[in-house]
């Protein structure tokens, strides 16, 4: 019977804000199920989005939309990221799933029949951010210890869940299972900032969030995101549900990969919440670094402070989903953090894809077609360097899979990268070009080109789970069947079959013309971000603020008396504005409304109490108030009489 394999990432918050290093577990999951799909073995690859909580009903309700309006286009937009990435889960996951609900609903029962689930009072620090509970004593200066963010005090009635009762219990399993969670220095973690000092029993429902699942036993109350959350794992299996047999078949999982500042309710809540189940828990659970700018997590606040393409949309779109799969997989250490710069991405695939993938596939192809019309020459027996190549293909598939077993990416990929600088390697010591010229050393330039070609097939093979399309293209080319693991038996290239010479397959790249080409974007991205709200302003109502807040904006009837367009700026108009006995230089984004010309001489009105900015160099000391209509069209304010420059305007 196959083999199973069962890997799962976590849900997505539905920020919107993806960045790579959210793509990250994703990808390294993505490689590692379709590695396991190729040897044949029956996979399932959960992912999915994390909905409920605090936070999102927060976010929702100062647009004045529900909490649902506010999602579904975000989660759109996180399987918009996972197409363009490739990503073939096989299942997408919402908590908002009417399954899921259902099963996390018979869990809470379960639990509380049980008497793992008791009612009491809950005091504690919140961290919406985080969604986490912490005591005083774990606070760090007051803030959250994860984030560092503000906290604040919540007390109100709660059901319990008696984690105090199974921290024996996990210690056992760690102890037990070394290779329950990886790596190492994440045990040592759990157990000493958390095990020894023995848990406390864990708050798990909530009265004052309304945007949950509703306690089957008690409806004032909404479950715990993070027991939602988890739960997630085995609810899409069927857990609790009238058919369970892909639970039956695929729980426990293998893996779960998770990145390691959630190691926390993985390695602890998790495996406490399945005890108290009476179920199994997950083989592996394995807490990966991060990608770091500047040392440190990379966030959508700090890409803005530098000159890095972190924008996985753009990247894809500019270097295609194998460049950026490419780059996760090979360049971070698995395991360790990874700093993440633009600079070292297209190093990397300048180094790896265009010269030694796409070198080598180009220059094989072209001999063929050169020297025996584009179809897979006879060949004789293998001689000279041709052994160490036939020998290093031949073992590859055992140094990957060993790899992979070690969830290594990085390893795996430098064994097959190793095969393709050998086969670089091979073709100047063979030097074909200088055999094509002698009719007598006929055989031996077929049996040189032929042991070529078998080396790029049987790596593009193995190459398949990481370069979801370059591959695919390789391998057409060659007119290569494929039958997974079987397909890696070196020699499988039928003598006389014609090859496609493909165009480069991954194109190098002038790395400092790219660096200035994605700086100017960056930097035209901020301008247009800080030019807001003209042009791009949000259609969603806001919540009511007090007449205390309306009075600190100060707002005057300026008039134009300068105004040209701001160099380097489609968008941007640099005014000049008299305001009473003051001159100021604003700066606004109408440029595609309103011509220098049109604006001088206007009456308009100006916030002028505002921080000054520079706006792609230009002072702006105030902002120009426009009205915009749906379709983004621009209208200045005016006042309807006459009314002196300066006046105040409330
Ligand atoms: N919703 C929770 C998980 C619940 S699972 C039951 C969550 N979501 S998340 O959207 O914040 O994170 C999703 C994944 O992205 C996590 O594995 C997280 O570690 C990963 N990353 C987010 N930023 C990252 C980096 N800068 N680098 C690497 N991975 C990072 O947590």
């Amino acid at each position: 019977m196959a083999q199973k394999y069962y890997i799962t990432t976590p849900i997505y918050y539905p920020s919107g804000n993806w960045h790579i290093g959210h793509c990250y577990t994703t990808v390294i999951c993505d490689a590692l199920a379709r590695f396991h799909k190729l040897k044949g073995e029956e996979v399932f690859f959960l992912t999915g989005t994390d909905e409920h909580g605090q936070k999102v009903e927060k976010e929702a309700k100062s647009r004045g939309i529900t909490p649902r309006a506010f999602i579904d286009p975000l989660v759109e937009r996180l399987q918009d990221m996972w197409r363009l990435l490739d990503i073939g889960y096989d299942r997408f996951i919402r908590t908002t799933d009417a399954d899921h609900v259902a099963c996390v609903q018979r869990i809470y029962q379960k639990l509380y029949e049980s008497g793992d689930i008791y009612k009491s009072e809950y005091s504690g620090y919140y961290c919406t951010p985080c969604e986490a509970f912490w005591t005083e004593a774990q606070l760090a200066g007051g803030k959250c210890p994860d984030c560092g963010r503000e906290v604040t005090l919540q007390k109100e009635e709660s059901y319990f869940f008696r984690l105090s009762k199974y921290a024996p219990r996990i210690l056992k399993l760690y102890e037990d299972n070394p290779g329950f969670l990886s790596p190492k220095s994440r045990v040592n973690e759990m157990v000493n900032n958390f095990l020894k000092a023995g848990l406390t029993d864990l708050s798990v429902s909530r009265t004052t969030v309304k945007w949950g699942i509703p306690l089957p036993f008690d409806e004032k109350h909404t479950a715990y995101v993070w027991i939602d959350a988890l739960s997630n794992y085995i609810s899409a299996l069927g857990y609790l549900s009238e058919d369970d047999s892909l639970y039956r078949k695929f729980w426990p999982a293998d893996l779960h990969l998770v990145g390691k500042e959630i190691v926390r309710f993985h390695a602890i809540i998790w495996p406490a919440i399945l005890m108290a189940l009476g179920e199994p828990v997950p083989h592996e659970i394995y807490g990966h670094g991060w990608l770091l700018i500047g040392g440190e997590k990379l966030s959508k606040s700090k890409e803005n402070a530098r000159p890095e393409l972190t924008d996985p949309y753009e990247l894809v779109k500019r270097y295609g989903a194998d460049a950026v799969r490419y780059y996760l997989l090979r360049e971070i250490p698995f395991g360790s953090d990874g700093e993440y710069t633009t600079e070292r991405f297209l190093k990397r695939i300048n180094a790896d894809l265009a010269n030694d993938l796409g070198n080598l596939v180009s220059r094989t192809q072209a001999m063929i077609v050169q020297n025996f019309d584009g179809k897979v020459p006879p060949h004789a027996a293998p001689e000279g360097p041709d052994g160490e190549l036939i020998s290093m293909c031949e073992g590859l598939f055992k140094r990957v899979d060993a790899d992979m077993g070690a969830l290594n990416a990085p390893d795996a990929l430098a064994d097959i990268f190793a095969v393709v600088s050998r086969a670089n390697k091979y073709i100047d010591e063979t030097a074909p070009w200088i055999l094509a010229k002698d009719a007598a050393k006929r055989e031996r330039l077929g049996t040189v080109l032929y042991t070529l070609a078998e080396t790029v097939r049987v790596c593009a093979v193995l190459l398949k789970p990481f370069l979801t399309q370059a591959t695919e293209r390789i391998l057409r080319s060659f007119g290569a069947e494929n039958d997974g693991l079987e397909s890696l038996t070196f020699g499988r290239l039928r003598e006389g079959s014609q090859i496609e010479k493909l165009p480069p397959v991954f194109p190098r790249m002038d790395i400092p013309k790219e660096l200035a080409e994605v700086e100017k974007l960056l930097s035209a991205k901020k301008e247009e971000n800080k030019a807001e709200p003209h042009g791009a302003a949000p259609a969603e109502a806001k919540p009511p603020v007090g007449f205390e807040d309306f009075t600190k904006l100060e707002f005057k009837v300026g008039e134009v008396i300068a105004c040209e367009k701001v160099k380097k700026s489609e968008k941007l108009l640099h005014e000049t504005v008299k305001i009473g006995g003051e001159v100021r230089s604003v700066v606004s984004g109408i440029a595609k409304f309103y011509s220098p010309e049109e604006m001088v001489g206007k009456k308009v009105v100006v916030v002028t109490n505002l921080k000054p900015v520079k706006l792609c160099g230009v002072l702006s000391e105030g902002m120009i108030l426009c009205a915009e209509d749906g379709e983004g069209r621009i209208s200045l304010i005016s006042p309807e009489k006459f009314v002196e420059s300066g006046a105040t305007v409330r």
